[in-house]
């Protein structure tokens, strides 16, 4: 019997955990972020990140089975997906498996159905959840710090999976913290097929000339412009992410307020605290280096905003690009406006945190 028929023995059963073939199944959750500011360059080559990630209902499925012997099988159907040591499942089960103190043969199947273009974490978040399948189908589970710190270790951006909904990344991206959750919104998600690479993107952004507002040219005493460039990046990029901070705090300390009168503007009317967000000034700094590199990303954005998005961007560094929009109703239309365009869209909702652990293990 080949690996694939057997696979699909696996599968068979429809339950989350099935006792007798040890498989447990797991949602693993796509994640957009809003707005994403990058700062200078570390000691260790990655940069400072701040960043709002939320997660969204479209997701893939992750089986993991625990059986007798040793090692650790990927399968995966879709042949962009890498089955050896390289992929982020195999990764972070090693690294699980050694901190459980656990034995055994485990098998990781990927059932991709996120578009594998960047932006939306999937490799992420299917890492996080083969944790997630790990952990329950040996029965024990690693100390939180333990989870968050092993995540960490195998990319930027899987610790938000282990905390879903609306979340603040800091550090590179790794050091994460809930944010009180926006409600679900209708999105549309678009998947160009295009390849943007990461560490490219990151790259080019360090290439890019310092383009400094007004208010910060001020602030900048004239001879550092001419002796220290580097310097300049470093205060530009560092400028950049204090006022998205200042931005964000006070939206925070605005929907922590309690006050009374805001608490109910809120509640009456969902799209609020987003809207909230939106005029701190939440942006993504990989669109300036993206878009002149790839103009048809660019476009994709125009076309989401004239399909009637309140906000729209480009999620990490891409391809992926969103709109967020005033009702499924809304989005809906609007994907098949944009498909009809020949672009690859498709709704869906975001997931606040409470929902997302709810459906994590959901059959
Ligand atoms: O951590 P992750 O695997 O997602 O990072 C991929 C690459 O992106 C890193 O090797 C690095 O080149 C770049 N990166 C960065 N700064 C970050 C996150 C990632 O420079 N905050």
């Amino acid at each position: 019997m080949g690996p694939d028929v057997e696979a699909h023995r696996w599968v068979l059963s429809p339950m989350a955990y099935n006792l007798a073939s040890m498989t447990v199944q797991v949602r693993s959750f796509a994640k957009i972020n809003l707005g994403l500011r990058i700062g200078a360059v570390r000691g260790d080559g990655f940069h400072e990140l701040l960043t709002v990630y939320q997660t969204l209902a479209l997701h893939d499925v992750i089986r993991v089975s625990v059986g007798r012997g040793s090692g650790i099988e990927i399968r995966c159907e879709d042949p962009r997906v890498p089955k050896d040591e390289s992929n982020t499942c195999y990764r972070m089960v090693e690294k699980a498996v050694r901190a459980l103190k656990a034995k055994g043969r485990v098998v990781v199947e990927i059932e991709k159905r996120l578009p594998v273009q960047g932006g939306m974490g999937g490799a992420s978040s299917n890492a996080v959840a083969a944790l997630l399948g790990l952990e329950r189908g040996l029965k024990k589970i690693l100390p939180v710090a333990e989870r968050l710190r092993i995540a960490a270790e195998v990319g930027s951006d899987l610790p938000l999976f282990l905390i879903g909904g609306t979340v603040l990344g800091v550090g590179r991206g790794e050091q994460v913290y809930p944010l009180e959750d926006l409600p679900a919104m209708a999105c549309v998600v678009v998947t160009p097929e295009v390849g943007v690479s990461t560490p490219k993107a990151f790259a080019e952004w360090d290439r890019k000339p310092v383009v400094l507002s007004a208010r910060e040219v001020v602030a900048v005493p004239a001879q550092d412009f001419s002796s220290h460039p580097n310097k300049l990046t470093a205060a530009d990029s560092s400028d950049r992410m204090v006022e998205l901070g200042r931005g964000l705090a006070a939206w925070l300390s605005e929907s922590y307020s309690g006050a009374p009168s805001i608490r109910r503007k809120q509640r009456g009317r969902a799209e609020n605290p987003l809207l909230a967000l939106v005029r701190t000034g939440i942006q993504n700094d990989f669109e300036q280096v993206v878009f002149p590199e790839y103009p048809e990303l660019s476009e994709g954005k125009k076309a989401v905003e004239r399909a009637g998005a309140k906000y729209a961007s480009l999620s990490g560094s891409g391809s992926t690009l969103y709109g967020l929009f005033a009702s499924k109703e809304a989005a809906r239309a609007a994907a098949e406006k944009l498909r009809k365009q020949g672009w690859a869209a498709q709704s869906t909702v975001s997931l606040p945190r409470r929902e997302y652990w709810r459906r994590v293990f959901a059959g």
